[in-house]
């Protein structure tokens, strides 16, 4: 018996794994070590609503490195590494970690954290940000990391309730060109992979939505020998697939022969009822956008349709005598049925973060109450680090050439 393998990782292993994430984070390191001297973020506390992964933790004790006191609350029900949990309780961060994956849980785990006044505010989502935008003590600033958040930003500025100044971290190149494509491209296959185990050579696979996400994802498992076709519903995003090589359907016409569905359009409902009813038996359908909105989830919920669980992360549902699995309860599949993005990717997108609250720390006074990009200068910097941490040199722009371009 003493040999037995642990089921639940330990502390020791959430050590390991911070160690794994270090390893090849080496550009947060860089970042840090510019700022430690300074005290940067000596007197900030910051309340962080993200997925609590090895990569996360990073930021996070980095971020603490730099003088902040830490507040953080889990930017998913169903994401969280619970040995990085105890890892971060280790090292003195206060994670609000509610017992019970209910919606309601998730929601008080986020005012948890709020009522500790925190003045920067961190999201992966929006909903923390809407939250915090309805109480009344001073707010510095924050950041959004994902579309689905900085979407519900755009909207509430048009609404004029944004209280605060915001940065927009998913809309850095650093960012979205490498997370959203190369990391959850990867991720999501890689969450498939390990929840099902199916062989995706041959499967035709439908991918519904053709931003960042969709491309990566089709492209990764066109790498793995699947028939991708793609969904849209913007005619430019629809045109960029066909020249990319994949063939672009309306939902309706692939239910007949879809045998796995990957919904990644940070929209409701995208798959329904109509479309559920006609698929074939045996389909697999999976969500890698934010929210589990994506998949219509009543419907399959609903008493007639008698769901199974077959083993971790995977359900069977009976519909007009098919059997139509779901993965992970419809929420997003690489944080759920994996690891989530590689920290290769998230170092880059980390440092968004982390360069992002800095720049919000020394500026507040200047900023308004509205959403912004990430400051070009900051998106450039990761690029130089990044390359130099890949061992990559590239030209410089000559006198001439700069005249030449400028004049
Ligand atoms: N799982 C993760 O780790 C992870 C990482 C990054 C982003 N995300 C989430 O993934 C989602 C997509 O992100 P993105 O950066 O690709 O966004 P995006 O805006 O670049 O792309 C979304 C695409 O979906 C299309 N679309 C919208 N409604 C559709 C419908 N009904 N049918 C088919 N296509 C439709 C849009 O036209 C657009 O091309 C968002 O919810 C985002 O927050 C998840």
């Amino acid at each position: 018996m003493q040999n037995m393998p642990q089921r639940v990782p330990s502390l020791k292993q959430g050590k390991m794994d911070l160690y794994w994430a270090y390893e090849n984070m080496q550009i947060i390191d860089q970042i840090i070590k510019r700022y430690k001297s300074k005290d940067t973020l000596e007197g900030y506390s910051i309340g962080i609503c993200l997925h609590i992964t090895k990569e996360t933790a990073v930021l996070i004790l980095g971020l603490q490195q730099l003088g902040a006191e830490i507040f953080i609350c889990p930017a998913n029900p169903l994401s969280t590494q619970e040995h990085i949990v105890s890892l971060l309780k280790e090292k003195g961060i206060k994670v609000y970690r509610e017992k019970g994956k209910t919606i309601q849980s998730f929601f008080k785990n986020m005012d948890m954290v709020l009522d500790n006044k925190p003045n920067i505010i961190v999201d992966d989502g929006g909903e923390f940000h809407k939250r915090a935008l309805q109480k009344n003590y001073k707010i510095f600033g924050g950041t959004e990391e994902t579309s689905s958040g900085v979407n519900r930003l755009n909207a509430w500025y048009k609404k004029k309730i944004i209280k605060y100044p915001i940065i927009a971290v998913n809309q850095s190149r650093t960012k979205n060109l490498f997370d959203n494509r190369y990391g959850t491209g990867q991720s999501t296959i890689d969450g498939i992979l390990r929840t099902t185990g199916i062989l995706l050579a041959g499967k035709r696979i439908i991918v519904c939505g053709y931003g960042w996400v969709g491309k990566g994802i089709a492209n990764n498992a066109k790498g793995l020998g699947a028939k991708v076709i793609v969904t849209e519903i913007d005619p430019v995003n629809a045109l960029e697939a066909f020249m990319d090589g994949f063939e672009v359907k309306p939902i309706s016409d692939t239910t007949s022969f879809g045998d796995v569905y990957i919904t990644c359009t940070g929209q409701l409902r995208v798959i329904r009822q109509e479309h559920i009813k006609n698929m074939k038996n045996g389909v697999i359908l999976c969500n890698a956008g934010h929210f589990d909105v994506e998949i219509d989830m009543d419907y399959l919920n609903s008493e007639d349709n008698h769901p199974t669980t077959i083993r971790k992360n995977l359900k069977c549902y009976k519909i007009n005598k098919k059997n139509i699995y779901l993965l992970a309860e419809g929420r997003v599949i690489n944080l759920v049925g994996g690891d989530g993005n590689s920290p290769e990717i998230m170092a880059l997108s980390f440092a968004n973060q982390l360069l992002s609250i800095i720049h919000i720390s020394n500026n507040c006074n200047k900023l308004e109450p509205k959403v912004y990009s990430v400051p070009k200068k900051i998106e450039n910097e990761i690029g130089v680090l990044a390359l130099k941490s890949f061992n990559i040199q590239i030209d410089n722009i000559t006198k001439e050439q700069e005249s030449y371009f400028y004049s």
